[in-house]
């Protein structure tokens, strides 16, 4: 992983952008992983993600002018943005700024010109959330340098927004959310209907949680995520049209024979299967967490990987080996995080096991693949915040 080179882009900042009496402000966003409860947070269900130690950075700095100077690291690029803002379908990074100023703007504030670079280490399409990331590393950055009274959980709502309206996913609250408001050594449970949330400290006394990043590179927008989140919706629509008391797919407790009567197609009862099977294993895992007992959070994501896999169809053959590679050399429990479609894996095991299943499966996989896979440990981080460069 690369690590992130803060006075390298301070110089290339002031040489893309000019010296002035003002230096620019770093403000820095964490990924994110997911313990358990996934492709629920648009349906009204509990997520338990955590913020992770691999960042997106923007330097920002007023610019006196009407206009956003960008330039970014990763494609060495830099754009200018001039309202109004229309979808960059040449650099669709820029989007996601656009639609961060344009969400903040929709709230009542006018947001003045600046100039922004954009770094980070977070690998793009790895399920880890670089997007959100860099939505809610903008929108921080815009909130503290112009001193908009905007709480963090609005930070993230702007963040969602602009990925829903601008760059075209319909995603859930659960990335920004965690990004905008993470505490080092913490993860969340968010109830994502309510938005009310709280944070855990568990002690994973012998265990440890790693990332296995398969490198197949996933696009939510290309995926086939919109289609799951509609066919989700429409499975509502069916279901409460025979029991008009449910509000959320995730809160439906109905028999196999009474789902049978609600006309769902074949994708429909499976996804409904994932959702509502999803919210027992939710309970199960932050029980576990709270008792110290591994084993069946491990099962439970085991169970929560093969749900997404074969229910709500959004793993793919080569995520498919890591996890069924993982549960025949005994890990304590593995799974596909995030969107889905390629991306990371992530495990939960004993701490003396890692360098043998690292040797292992990065021999098997660059066999069957011919890709390789590459192992990440991490801390759990802050969320957004302000550093020193
Ligand atoms: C992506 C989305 C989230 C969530 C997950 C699946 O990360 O951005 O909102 O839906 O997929 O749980």
């Amino acid at each position: 992983m690369d690590s992130l080179r803060s006075k390298e882009n301070l110089n290339q900042f002031e040489s893309i952008f000019g010296k002035t009496n003002q230096l620019p402000r770093l403000f820095q966003a964490p990924a994110r992983i997911n313990i358990i409860g996934e492709h629920v947070d648009y349906l009204g269900g509990t997520v338990l993600p955590a913020a992770i130690d691999f960042f997106v950075q923007v330097l920002l700095r007023p610019n006196d002018s009407q206009n956003y100077r960008l330039h970014s690291v990763s494609y060495q690029e830099t754009v200018e943005l001039k309202k109004p803002f229309s979808p960059n379908s040449k650099s669709p990074w820029v989007d996601y700024i656009a639609g961060v100023i344009f969400e903040i703007e929709k709230k009542g504030h006018i947001v003045p010109g600046f100039d922004l670079l954009v770094d980070g280490n977070i690998p793009q399409g790895s399920g880890l959330s670089s997007s959100a990331a860099f939505e809610v590393a903008t929108g921080y950055a815009i909130k503290e340098t112009f001193e908009f009274p905007i709480t963090r959980e609005e930070i993230a709502l702007i963040g969602q927004k602009a990925e829903n309206n601008f760059v075209g996913t319909k995603c859930g609250i659960m990335d920004q959310f965690i990004i905008a408001v993470g505490k080092k050594d913490d993860c969340i449970s968010l109830n994502t209907e309510t938005l009310k949330y709280s944070y855990h400290h568990f002690d994973l006394g012998n265990y440890e949680f790693y990332l296995i990043n398969s490198n197949v590179k996933h696009s939510l927008k290309d995926s086939a995520y919109n289609k799951r989140r509609s066919e989700c919706e429409s499975a509502l629509v069916k279901i409460k049209a025979k029991y008009p008391n449910f509000t959320q797919l995730y809160d439906v407790k109905l028999s196999d024979s009474e789902i049978d009567q609600c006309h769902l197609t074949k994708e429909e009862i499976k996804r409904t299967k994932h959702v509502t099977s999803e919210r027992e294993r939710t309970k199960v895992v932050i029980e576990s967490l709270e008792s110290g007992n591994f084993r069946d959070v491990g099962s439970a994501l085991f169970q929560t990987h093969w749900s997404l896999s074969k229910e709500f169809e959004v793993s793919c053959p080569e995520i498919d080996f890591i996890v069924d590679s993982l549960q025949s050399l005994g890990v304590t429990g593995a799974r596909m995080i995030g969107g889905g479609f390629g991306g990371c894996v992530l495990v939960l095991d004993t701490k003396n096991h890692f360098s043998k299943i690292e040797e292992v499966l990065k021999k098997s996989y660059q066999q069957k693949f011919n890709v390789a896979i590459d192992f990440y440990k991490f801390q759990i981080s802050d969320g957004v915040k302000e550093v020193l460069v």
